[in-house]
């Protein structure tokens, strides 16, 4: 049985060197090459694409390709990309174009090499090109700072780009050994379970029970065999609940509330870009790469503070992807909610009868209000083993 194809190539083409020989000589050999330690979004961006998500790219953009995707959504060569995948420097030193050089991980005790790179360009953004990369790529309000944006602007303006081996995982494996997957093993467990139709749901919160559902009835709807949550790992904004207490929130939901064999709980090590729908569609891709047919986006996907509409993530899907560009399909999923006269988790354009008061809703504010002083939200809103784990952590925060 053949799966889904990857995002632009027959084949998917993880960086990671997997020849354990080789990638023993690549360690031998970055010990004599020129180094740098790289920004939190550049080993980001180096994990994924050692794990196949970021199929087909080979290593990181040069300005042209940066530009090009920024503005048109494709790489010079046309191929169908949403954000610039970038290796960014303050400062590159006497690095020059010809160069190969080991990339050294900032997140990792020691900064250990992470990958080898092929220095192709060494090239510098100016503030036009940055101010026109963070608008396109992040979209933000100017009301407020936006976390995304400030991230990248931290990272400075030089790019490094070419081709890398990628010849470890960060922290990511050592850290999520049980919840940590490359798209490449997500496909082979695809296919070992036998699934064929797939949904794929992304996260970087606990799920509640509206969460919850809206994972059903996606399933539901769709008749998938399937359901892959797979979870951010990677760096989040501060206030954001860290991986390790989402991971066993998700894990508890899912032993307790999902049939068998039905859900996969996986994530990926990337960093949190808060670039809402242009975020979306790179969802979408890395999907596509790990073999899943569909994929949620719900409502302010990977949005943050009031910068999106709360469905900009699905209407860039109709408005501003080619037909065609991707493979995978979008399950549109309205705000789910627990409707008190129904007595279940709805999607709230499918009860028009009912007004708000008829649903129970609660900001992320109250909630994390109630968690941090032991409270657990009612059980239409949270299932009473997560919400337990979720006040574990809040109440450690204020000792
Ligand atoms: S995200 O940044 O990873 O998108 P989050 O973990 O909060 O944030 O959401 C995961 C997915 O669930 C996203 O597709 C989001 O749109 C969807 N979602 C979250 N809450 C709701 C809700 N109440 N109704 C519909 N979709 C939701």
């Amino acid at each position: 049985m053949s799966l889904i194809k990857p995002h632009g190539s027959d084949e998917l083409n993880p960086l990671f060197v997997y020849d354990t020989a080789k990638n023993e000589a690549l360690q031998k050999e970055a010990k004599g090459l020129a180094s740098i330690v790289v920004s939190s979004a550049t080993a980001a961006n180096a994990v994924m694409m050692g794990s196949g998500y970021f199929n087909p790219l080979t290593g990181y953009m040069n300005k042209a390709d940066a530009l090009s995707v920024a503005n048109n959504m494709k790489t010079t060569s046309g191929l169908f990309w949403p954000v610039p995948v970038l290796n960014l420097v303050q400062n590159a030193g006497s690095i020059k174009a010809g160069d190969r050089i080991a990339l050294k991980d900032p997140n990792v005790e020691g900064n250990p090499v992470l990958a080898i790179m092929d220095v192709k360009a060494v090239e510098e953004f100016s503030d036009a090109d940055v101010e026109l990369i963070c608008k396109s790529v992040y979209r933000p309000s100017d009301k407020e700072a936006h976390p995304g944006v400030d991230a990248f602007k931290a990272q400075g303006k030089i790019m490094l780009s070419g081709p890398i081996q990628v010849l470890n995982f960060s922290y990511f494996q050592t850290e999520f050994p049980d919840t940590f997957r490359t798209a490449v093993e997500i496909r082979d467990e695809i296919k070992e379970r036998g699934w064929k139709k797939v949904v794929a749901f992304q996260t970087r919160n606990p799920m509640h029970l509206a969460h919850e559902e809206l994972c059903h009835m996606a399933m539901d709807r769709l008749g998938c065999d399937g359901l892959v949550i797979h979870m951010l790992l990677g760096r989040l904004k501060k206030g954001d609940i860290p991986a390790p207490v989402r991971d066993a929130a998700i894990r508890k939901m899912v032993e307790l509330y999902f049939p068998p064999n039905s859900a996969m709980v996986t994530g990926y090590g990337f960093d949190m870009l808060y670039a809402g729908p242009k975020e979306g569609v790179l969802h979408a891709i890395f999907r596509q790469n790990m073999g899943a047919t569909h994929f949620i986006v719900g409502r302010d996907h990977a949005g943050v503070g009031d910068h999106y509409g709360a469905f900009d993530a699905q209407t860039i899907f109709d408005n501003e992807v080619p037909a065609g560009a991707l493979k995978i399909e979008i399950f549109k999923a309205d705000h789910t909610a627990y409707s008190k006269k129904l007595d279940k988790v709805v999607m709230m354009c499918e009860a028009p009868d009912h007004t708000k008061e008829d649903f129970v809703l609660l900001s992320g504010t109250k909630v994390r209000e109630m968690l941090g002083n032991g409270i657990a939200p009612p059980k239409e809103f949270s299932r009473p083993e997560v919400a337990e784990i979720l006040i574990k952590y809040y109440q450690s925060l204020g000792k």
